[in-house]
């Protein structure tokens, strides 16, 4: 293993996980609707922000500030169910993108903690 996760996946690998990413995200019907239409700003601030949360440089906090990121949501409803959603579509993403076994299992722990920490309402009764 190199010395961290963003040297190991290296950025070129992480802009196609992040295209990957906002192509299923736009796609989905518990996801699209919170979204906006044109992903290229939030594709290019989540790969600032997985760059920093990798170990690579703090791109996100040098333009942003401190990513805040519960608060940051706080403005969109994420249900346990659009937090499982965001989940599969970034499960689905690495997989597209063929990222190593260990990463992605490392990656995918890691960012299941901060999908459930983002929840902030529950689901809806159908
Ligand atoms: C922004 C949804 C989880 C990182 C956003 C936005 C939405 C959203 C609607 C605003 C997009 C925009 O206006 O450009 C969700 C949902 C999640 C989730 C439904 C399910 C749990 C996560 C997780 C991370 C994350 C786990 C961390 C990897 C970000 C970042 C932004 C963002 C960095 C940009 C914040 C900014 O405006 O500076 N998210 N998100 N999100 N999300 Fe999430």
């Amino acid at each position: 293993m190199k010395h961290n996760m963003y040297d190991h996946l290296g950025g070129s690998q992480l802009e196609q996980l992040v295209t990957a990413f906002y192509n299923r995200v736009s796609q989905h019907p518990e996801l699209k609707t919170i979204f906006p239409d044109d992903l290229t700003e939030t594709a290019r601030k989540q790969t600032q922000f997985l760059t920093q949360f990798l170990g690579g440089p703090p791109l996100y906090s040098e333009e942003h500030g401190h990513p805040m990121l519960r608060a940051r949501h706080l403005p969109f409803e994420i249900t346990p169910r659009r937090a499982t959603a965001w989940l599969a579509c970034m499960e689905e993403a690495m997989d597209e993108v063929e990222l190593e076994k260990e990463l992605k299992e490392h990656l995918l722990t890691r960012l299941t903690f901060t999908a459930h920490h983002m929840v902030n309402t529950g689901d809806r009764e159908e």
